[in-house]
């Protein structure tokens, strides 16, 4: 087992201008289970990739351990590899797959057998062992590919979209199979995701991304509760955080007819680094609720109602600024509204979150 080091590790694309991955710092503890997560193109392969070896790391450095690995072969890191396409040898039954890469390291035979069956009993492939891949489902041919992986008993694991290619349903369970097994295995292990819901659900730690630039690395509650800046409070939660910029006061911001007081620091930090009269705040469609028109809301026309048997997420805008702004809100099943008609919505206090308007910055 390891830890993972980036020191400032960066990667630049031939013919790019912009890094892939831009000075990334982070440290990965021993046994950690930290997911990479962020939208499309932000750098997540890329990073994954730099710690297997398969990318060139173009500036600073990664260590594993203590061991500087930054231009060591892929061979010489100690690390197993789970890929989004994984592809098993169609030819080989389950055991054989799973044994392979052991055989090639001319791993004795009886070791081999039991790790194959460790593995295969941790992945509850046990009956398939004899079985060729086609005739095996999505998920249990995504276990063995797993099951390749662990059998190596590396030092850290990589696993860039395992779900990606399953079902919703099997998606929750084997996400469930991967921590599971993990925590057992307790093997350093770096999982990338576009899902943010993969990411709060399995990872010890999630580190986000945008534009090759890690923007927050924290737990999940931490990340959820007290997001770094705007973009990891729209991109963590969902449905996503409401989030709108509006009149800054001497006391706080005009949110449509509510006033959200704020301190006077938060006051002076959102003037700070050219503001300009105008704050950020954000709440959750969790953090808010219904309140009657008398007690100033804001008032929100309802478009939507997604009914979801235990509570509702509403739809809807409100004029905000001169113009319609959206808005969604969960509420309580028993007090959802109809189509058209207007809710007064207000944020639970303390429940709001306050960034600069101008860099986007928590305060
Ligand atoms: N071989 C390459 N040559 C040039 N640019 C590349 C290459 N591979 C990736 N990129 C660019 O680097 C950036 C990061 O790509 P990367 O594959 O790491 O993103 P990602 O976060 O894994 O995205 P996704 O969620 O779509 O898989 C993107 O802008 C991509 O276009
Ligand atoms: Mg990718």
């Amino acid at each position: 087992m390891a830890t993972v080091t980036y020191a400032k590790a960066s990667r630049i694309y031939a013919g790019t201008e912009r890094p892939a991955v831009n000075q990334l710092d982070l440290q990965i503890g021993d046994g950690e289970f930290l997911v990479l997560v962020g939208p499309s193109g932000c750098g997540k392969s890329t990073s994954l990739r730099m710690l297997a070896g398969l990318e060139d790391v173009d500036d600073g450095a990664i260590y594993i351990g203590d061991r500087d690995v930054t231009h060591l072969p892929p061979k010489a890191r100690d690390i197993a590899m789970v890929f989004q396409n994984y592809a098993l040898y169609p030819h080989m039954s389950v055991y054989e797959n799973m044994a392979f890469a052991l055989k090639l390291r001319k791993t004795p035979k009886d070791e081999i057998d039991r790790r194959v069956k460790e593995a295969a009993g941790m992945l509850q492939l046990d009956e398939f062992l004899g079985r060729k891949p086609k005739a095996l489902s999505g998920g249990q041919r995504q276990r063995v590919a797993m099951g390749r992986a662990i059998v190596r008993e590396p030092q850290v694991f990589l696993m860039d979209e395992p779900l990606s290619n399953l079902d919703a349903k099997l998606r929750v369970q084997t996400r469930t199979q991967i921590a599971s097994m993990q925590a057992k295995l307790g093997i350093t292990t770096v999982y990338v995701t576009h899902d943010q819901v993969e990411a709060m659900t399995m990872g010890h730690r999630v580190a986000v991304l945008l534009d090759g630039v890690l923007q927050q690395v924290d737990t999940p509650r931490a990340l959820y509760d007290t997001p770094a800046n705007v973009f990891v409070a729209g991109f963590m939660g969902s449905p996503a955080m409401n989030i709108k910029t509006v009149p800054l006061t001497e006391r706080g911001a005009a949110f449509a007819d509510l006033h959200l007081p704020l301190t006077r620091e938060q006051v002076e930090a959102a003037r700070a680094e050219g503001g300009d009269g105008k704050v950020t705040v954000g709440f959750r469609p969790e953090d808010c609720e219904l309140v009657s028109p008398h007690d100033g809301g804001i008032p929100i026309v309802v478009e939507l109602v997604e009914d979801l048997g235990s509570d509702a997420n509403v739809y809807g805008h409100a004029a905000l600024g001169g113009h319609n702004e959206r808005f969604v809100v969960r509420t309580d099943r028993r007090t959802m509204p109809n189509m058209g008609d207007t809710v007064f919505v207000r944020p639970h206090a303390g429940r709001t979150h306050v960034f600069n308007a101008a860099t986007g910055k928590r305060i």
